[in-house]
């Protein structure tokens, strides 16, 4: 074992997925987790949608089609480690239309579908539909029941270090290093540190990360049809509609800036609920399963920070904001190589911290 120990704050996907990276090469790996529950891990659908979520050509397309791509083999590793499935499923996103766009140029994995060809692949879609696109290698994964948890198994399976319950409180720092977090319970050391702190890391680093609440629900397929009536994700442009291959249906999700405000509204499920129907009207009969709600961890300018910090031993991997279940797989391989090689990806400079430099506090690391 490497004699490195790398202190990862945060437990939810981005923390476990370096985790995990980290104690494959070897590293010995402590994890502080707040409230495993609480991480924006349990809130999201699942979805692997760098195409259907619009993402504009540009270094963050590039790194979500990069995630994209590690996505078949990661989940198969982490699948071997903890014996689990995470319910990786490469059904393709459909995206339906109430108006045609004005230009339509389909190319290689994003095809238009006009009315008749998009029934064809999708029955039962609303009158309104005009068309869409088929996004065939956007894809889902089952993070709710299935990937949160073979995270924590697999994580535990290869000896890293779980403290839940454990409230990192203050980032201490010396001369420009981390010499540790004080924490509810006391101080922790380690050798490297990694922040994973999702839309609560502003408590511990003042960079611009802030939380977008999304609200959730979810309906089951009635008893008595012979088969799935969707067989693919269905993303409209307020909504998106995500079949799992058991039944059930996941609809998501508001988008409201109103910081840690807790609970479902009745607005909030209104607006799923209608938008919901009105692209695919047979859900109006399914019965309902579940309501929750989340923060995704949003920064001023939509994009994640990676990479590194102002401090020399510590790395940054926050504010994936809606991408990130879709991003797990190449955070956890991109922070793991500058933590153990100092390698740096030439993509990463995009995603740098430093954009945020002229906070006066980051500038003075008053942290
Ligand atoms: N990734 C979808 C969302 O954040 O709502």
């Amino acid at each position: 074992m490497n004699s490195e120990r790398i202190v990862i704050i945060g437990g939810g996907i981005i923390g476990l997925a370096i985790a995990i990276e980290l104690r494959l090469r070897s590293f010995a790996v402590t994890v502080l987790s707040r409230n495993f529950q609480q991480a924006a891990t349990h809130v999201a659908a699942g979805m692997i949608a760098p195409q259907a979520e619009e993402i504009p050509p540009s270094p963050m397309l590039d790194l979500c089609l990069l995630s994209r791509s590690l996505y078949g083999d990661w989940t198969s590793k982490l699948e071997r480690i903890s014996g689990r499935e995470t319910g990786y499923w490469q059904c393709g996103i459909l995206a339906p239309r109430f108006t045609k766009p004005a230009k339509i140029v389909s190319q290689d994995s994003a095809y238009w579908l006009d009315r008749e060809a998009i029934l064809q692949k999708q029955p039962g879609l609303g009158d309104q539909v005009v068309g869409g696109w088929w996004f065939p290698e956007d894809s889902q994964v089952d993070n709710r029941r299935n990937l949160a948890q073979v995270l924590l198994l697999a994580a535990q399976n290869l000896k890293v270090e779980i403290c839940e319950g454990v409230e990192a409180q203050k980032i201490l720092n010396r001369n420009s290093q981390v010499i540790g977090i004080e924490t509810n319970q006391g101080v922790i050391e380690g050798h490297q540190y990694v922040l994973a702190t999702g839309a609560w890391s502003r408590e511990l680093f003042p960079l611009p990360v802030y939380p977008v609440k999304g609200q959730m629900m979810s309906v089951r397929v009635p008893q008595g049809h012979k088969s799935l009536p969707l067989k693919q994700v269905v993303f409209g442009d307020n909504i998106y509609i995500v079949p799992r291959r058991d039944g059930l249906i996941v609809l998501g999700a508001t988008v409201e800036d109103v910081g840690f405000m807790p609970h479902n509204t009745p607005q909030g499920i209104q607006s799923l609920l209608s938008e919901a129907i009105r692209i695919y009207p047979s859900l109006k009969d399914f019965p309902i399963e579940e309501f929750w709600w989340g923060y995704r961890p949003a920064t001023s300018d939509q994009l994640p920070i990676l990479g590194a910090s102002p401090f020399a031993n510590l790395k940054l991997a926050l504010g994936h904001y809606r991408n990130g279940i879709l991003l797990a797989p190449i955070t956890a391989k991109l922070i793991a190589d500058l933590v153990a090689e100092e390698k740096s990806e030439p993509l990463l400079q995009h995603f740098s911290w430093q954009r945020f430099a002229d906070s006066r506090k980051l500038e003075k690391l008053e942290i």
